[in-house]
């Protein structure tokens, strides 16, 4: 299994899933995408992140991320699943939930990407899939990767903050500090001279003064 870094190519494969056969790549065409996996169908953590990713699908879309979910089991035992969500999620039998589910029965690819948690094993003793997150660019690259155990479910508010972070980052030569949120004060980057401080940020440059007297920490408004 070869380690996914931040940076790498993500790999590009054929799966199976509930809309049918699709090409990774392909479904991601020029957009952002976010592939979130989970330990196993019919599962309550599980069921919470899927109804919760459901209900936040306008938020990915507003940001052009395209979004693809992964489980260990079949395309039949999802699209059973499917109608327990949409009903924890109290929508009507109609819905269609905004996103594919992958379906990996075999851990093909939870062991190709490196998303097994040895820890938790399903009731066959094999090793289930952990809650991955991966974060992929429109360039194809890995922008961000978290793993979870299968214990802990996600926060997807977290993960739409951190996308927005991902994309101001990616265009502006600045960074986001602890806890930040879209329209605080962001942090120049710091590769960024003071002269180029002065040009790239008309809007002004604070920067707090420190014992060292080096000046590190300089906060712009985000634009
Ligand atoms: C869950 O989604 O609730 C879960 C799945 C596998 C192991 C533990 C919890």
């Amino acid at each position: 299994m070869a380690v996914l870094l931040l940076g790498d190519i993500f790999p590009n494969f054929e799966a199976e899933t509930t809309i049918g056969t699709i090409n990774v790549h392909d479904f991601l065409g020029d957009r952002w995408g976010i592939l979130f996996s989970h330990p196993a169908d019919y599962t309550p953590v599980c069921t919470t992140e899927l109804g919760r990713a459901a209900q936040l699908s306008e938020e990915f879309k507003k940001r052009a991320v395209k979004m693809i979910a992964l489980s260990v089991n079949s395309v039949e035992d999802h699209q059973g699943w499917i109608k327990d969500i949409v009903a924890y999620n109290n929508e009507d039998p109609g819905y269609t939930l905004p996103y594919p589910i992958i379906a990996d029965p075999k851990r093909d690819l939870a062991l190709a990407l490196g998303m097994l948690d040895p820890d938790t094993r399903g009731k066959d003793g094999m090793p289930l899939t952990a809650r991955c997150v991966f974060i992929i660019g429109p360039d194809k690259r890995l922008k961000l990767s978290i793993l979870y155990p299968a214990t802990t479910g996600r926060n997807f508010d977290e993960i739409l903050r951190v996308i927005d972070s991902l994309q101001l980052t990616a265009k502006k030569r600045v960074t986001t500090p602890v806890n930040w949120k879209p329209g605080e004060d962001v942090i120049v980057h710091p590769s960024v001279s003071e002269e180029g401080a002065k040009a790239f940020f008309p809007d002004g440059v604070c920067t707090k003064q420190l014992p060292s007297g080096k000046n590190y920490m300089r906060y712009t408004p985000q634009t």
